[in-house]
């Protein structure tokens, strides 16, 4: 197993994701269908760790959260509290820039139905544990969805039962890292009214004053 965070190009560890990585190139040959790499400066002092590529958006422009639903909202918000600047087109070119902040995912290849299994979760854990210990300055993860907190904990060796997810909540972790939780900011959460733009910016609120 590689101890890089970023797996490679035809990585093989999820039969399930690989084939469907080849049904999508062959159907979408000019997509990235790949391993979508994290997004900003390992220097960072905020991590945010998002579910998995979505199919049209993430996997096709190679950049988290980027042409998915989920990055309308999430890229805005981080450019209204500082974390990223320039203008949001939703394309890996649109030149926006993270500041202070790296995006990833708990699993770094798109899943069928926009869902992971556990074994997949826990065959990419080990490029978050290497994302996270990559990251010298690090403070603050923001855990996207339950997923991503289960992965987090996991990559940390921390131990679950301790740290149950809630919309807001912060958590102190070893080293003296802080994870805080937020519902995702996926379609469903925002239409279905779980999470609203407010709850999303007031998650961030909090963070910058972390940092
Ligand atoms: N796109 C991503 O890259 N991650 C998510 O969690 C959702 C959409």
């Amino acid at each position: 197993m590689s101890l890089n965070q970023q797996p490679e190009n035809n990585c093989s560890l999820c039969p399930r994701l690989v084939e469907y990585r080849q049904e999508n190139r062959t159907r979408f040959p000019n997509w990235h269908n790949g391993p979508v790499p994290s997004f900003g400066k390992s220097d960072s002092a905020l991590l945010i760790v998002g579910l998995a590529p979505g199919l049209k958006g993430a996997n096709r422009t190679g950049r988290p959260f980027t042409g998915d639903v989920a990055g309308d909202l999430l890229y805005p918000t981080l450019i209204s509290h500082g974390l990223a600047k320039g203008v949001f087109r939703a394309e890996a070119d649109d030149g926006l820039e993270l500041l202070n902040c790296r995006i990833t995912n708990a699993v770094r290849c798109v899943p069928p139905q926009n869902k992971v299994t556990g074994p997949e979760t826990a065959a990419c854990r080990p490029f978050l544990s290497a994302e996270i210990a990559s990251m010298k300055n690090l403070k603050v993860i923001v855990a996207l969805g339950g997923v991503a907190h289960g992965a987090i904990l996991s990559a940390l060796g921390e131990k679950k039962s301790a740290c149950k997810f809630a919309h807001g909540a912060r958590h102190k972790l070893a080293a003296g890292l802080i994870m805080t939780d937020s519902y995702h900011c996926s379609r469903y959460n925002t239409n279905t009214g779980r999470l609203t733009e407010k709850m999303f910016n007031e998650v961030f609120q909090a963070v910058v004053s972390l940092l």
